[in-house]
Order: C-alpha cells, then sequence, then structure tokens
C-alpha cells in the first residue's frame, strides 16, 4: 500500500514507519523537516500541515491509498483532513484516552464509555473523534480512531507520576528521594512505542476496523509506586518514596505538574480488549522493566538525564513534607 504518515518521525510514529517498511509498503512521511529520525526507506514530504492549502493538496495530488495522522489536535486538523484525504481507502486518526476525563461510570474504561474530558486537549480531540465518526456514517469516509495511553519510547523518554519530568532518574541514580503522589497507589498502564506499532500496521487496511474506536493499551495495570520501583530495579539503587497529597502538590507550582492533575494522580484504566480481538497482531511483549531499560538507555546515550543537583524544589517539598511528620500532637 501507498502510505502517508502525517508526523513520521515522531516519539510512537518511528517504530510505525520502520514496521510498514519491513511489511513492504511504501511509506511516505509528511513532516515539517526539524525532528531527526526518518527510517531509512521512507520518503519524505516537506511540509507543515498547518499551510491548509498547500497541505491539502499535496495529499490530494499524491492520491495515497492510505494515512495515518499522528498529530492531529484540532477540530480544524480533522475538518482540513477530510478535505485533504477525500477518496481514500483507509485513514487512521491517533486520538487519546484524555478524551475519556477521569469521572468514571465503569472499569476498565472502554470505547462505548461517555467522553467526560477534562483538558483542551481531551475535548479538541474528543470532537475531531466525532467529526471523524459523523463523516464516516453520513459519507463512508474511512476512518478507524486510535485511543493511545502513556505510550513511552526512546523519543517520548520515561516520565514520572508528579510532573513532566526527568530528574527523577538522576535523583535515583544519586540515592535522593523521590515524591509520588499520595501514596502512590494510583493505576496506569504503559505501552512501549514498539509494541504500539503493531497495533497501528494490523488495523491499516483491515475493512472490520472502519468505523471503529480502540484503545491502546496494554493488559493489566500498574501502581505509580510499581513504575517508580521498577526503575529503581533497572538503575540498581532503592530510594525513598515520600508521598505528598494531590491537594498540596497543587499549591507548590511544580514545574511541568499539570500532567499529574489531570490523568497521572488518578486511577485511569482501559480496556483494549476489542483491539486484541479484531487485531491479533497488538501483543505487548515489553516488560515493564525491559521497556524502563530500554528507553533509559536511549536516554542516557542522548543526554537527555539532567543533572538533579541543578533542580532544587524536590528536596524543598521533600523537607516540608518531612516537617509535617514531625509534628505531633501527643
Ligand atoms: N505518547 C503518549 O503517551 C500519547 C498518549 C496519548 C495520545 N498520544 C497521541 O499520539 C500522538 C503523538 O504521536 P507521536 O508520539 O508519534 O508524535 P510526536 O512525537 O509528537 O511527533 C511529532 C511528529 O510530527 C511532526 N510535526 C510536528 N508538527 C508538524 C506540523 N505542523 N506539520 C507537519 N509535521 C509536524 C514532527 O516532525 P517535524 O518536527 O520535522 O515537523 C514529528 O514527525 C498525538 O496525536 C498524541 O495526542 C500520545
Amino acid at each position: 500500500m501507498r502510505v502517508v504518515i502525517i508526523g513520521g518521525t515522531g516519539n510512537i510514529s518511528i517504530p510505525i514507519v520502520r514496521l510498514l517498511l519491513q511489511q513492504g509498503h511504501e511509506v511516505t512521511c509528511y513532516n515539517r523537516g526539524q525532528s531527526p529520525g526518518l527510517p531509512d526507506g521512507a520518503r519524505v514530504i516537506i511540509g507543515d500541515r498547518h499551510d491548509r492549502p498547500a497541505y491539502e493538496a499535496a495529499m490530494q495530488r499524491e492520491a495515497f491509498d492510505a494515512a495515518i495522522d499522528m498529530i492531529g489536535f484540532t477540530p480544524e486538523d480533522a475538518e482540513s483532513n477530510l478535505r485533504a484525504f477525500r477518496g481514500i481507502s483507509h485513514f487512521i486518526h491517533t486520538s487519546t484516552v484524555c478524551t475519556y476525563g477521569i469521572d468514571y461510570d465503569w472499569l476498565p474504561v472502554t470505547e462505548d464509555h461517555p467522553l467526560r474530558p477534562i483538558t483542551q486537549y481531551g475535548r479538541d480531540k474528543a470532537r475531531m473523534d466525532s467529526i471523524y465518526l459523523a463523516a464516516y456514517h453520513g459519507d463512508g469516509f474511512p476512518v478507524t480512531i486510535i485511543r493511545p495511553s502513556t505510550t513511552h519510547g526512546p523519543k517520548q523518554g520515561l516520565t514520572r507520576q508528579i510532573a513532566w519530568d526527568y530528574a527523577w532518574l538522576d535523583r535515583i541514580r544519586k540515592g535522593k528521594p523521590i515524591i509520588v503522589c499520595g501514596d502512590g497507589k494510583a493505576l496506569h498502564s504503559f505501552l512501549h512505542v514498539d509494541d504500539a506499532a503493531p497495533a497501528y500496521a494490523g488495523v491499516l487496511g483491515r475493512q472490520k476496523c472502519i468505523g471503529q474506536t480502540y484503545n491502546l493499551v496494554d493488559r493489566g495495570f500498574t501502581t505509580w509506586e510499581q513504575y517508580h520501583r521498577a526503575a529503581m530495579q533497572v538503575i540498581g539503587r532503592e530510594v525513598e518514596l515520600i508521598g505528598v497529597p494531590l491537594a498540596d502538590l497543587r499549591t507548590l507550582n511544580i514545574p511541568a505538574f499539570a500532567i499529574c492533575d489531570e490523568i497521572f494522580a488518578h486511577n485511569v484504566i482501559y480496556s483494549a480488549e476489542k483491539l486484541f480481538r479484531d487485531v491479533p497482531e497488538f501483543n505487548p511483549r515489553y516488560t515493564l522493566t525491559a521497556a524502563i531499560a530500554h528507553i533509559l538507555d536511549a536516554m542516557d546515550a542522548a543526554g537527555r538525564v539532567p543533572n538533579s543537583d541543578d533542580i532544587l524544589w524536590e528536596d524543598r517539598v521533600i523537607a516540608a513534607q518531612r516537617a509535617v511528620r514531625a509534628v505531633s500532637l501527643a
């Protein structure tokens, strides 16, 4: 198949491009040319999707068999794609589990769960999903919607629970305690990007997947405490986990904290049974520790683990939390 990946040099997309090439597809990536990592054998079209007329004309001219959009974030992106890919055989939209929000009627969350997004990002993705599904039901636009949860790989790196931050890895290496939210028992799940790629490749061109929405997660779940301890195991050093209540974390102006408040502080468990049923190629293999080891190697090779001695907020919060614990009413 002649396939175009919009944003083909990204965290989730690079392994998809590699796998499609291995499977013999003719793969074109549409990017601005700013991010490295174009897999050997992929063709590239340099462009910015926000230059709508040029983007839509290029896609219409090329008349690809299939398209995978990795970087659609707004309803305008969806409307643009309906014009760009008029007449295409299959279109895959990358949505997010953030469309569900954090107030659940049942767990694990299945694709038919009501959407109650709490962030602009989630609201925009939910709106895009409904635009695509309306186009499918109205005009037969051949869309499949994929909703990933946390999907980590060498490009994204290893986040932590309380912030989008990488210095925690250096803190473990240096034997410093790290903070978790509350008791660290909030449930989450992680998928390695190499395990996500077969889901996309397996959906591609499969008729039964057209008009369908799929959560993209591994089976099971882990607590954030287990995740952080798995990293300690990989690094080979055990450090103390210091629990700080969410309400207190909210007041502290921790850099890049929003991800915790919006997602990681909560139990976010999704079911991918529909994907396992329809796409047998989706068969995650990475254990949590193997994924952490692989990604950490890549982060070290790229010098992406910051020196925690230069980042002062965490020790200050830990000192304050210890002072609270030292208070006795007896
Ligand atoms: N990772 C997760 O945990 C997670 C969870 C849920 C959902 N998702 C969804 O997964 C998708 C992310 O996929 P990814 O990780 O592969 O993406 P990514 O790492 O953000 O990749 C960005 C790619 O898009 C290109 N790009 C950026 N802006 C562009 C523009 N204006 N025009 C053309 N190309 C552009 C970049 O290349 P250039 O810089 O060269 O343009 C690069 O190829 C998103 O839709 C996100 O909502 C991710």
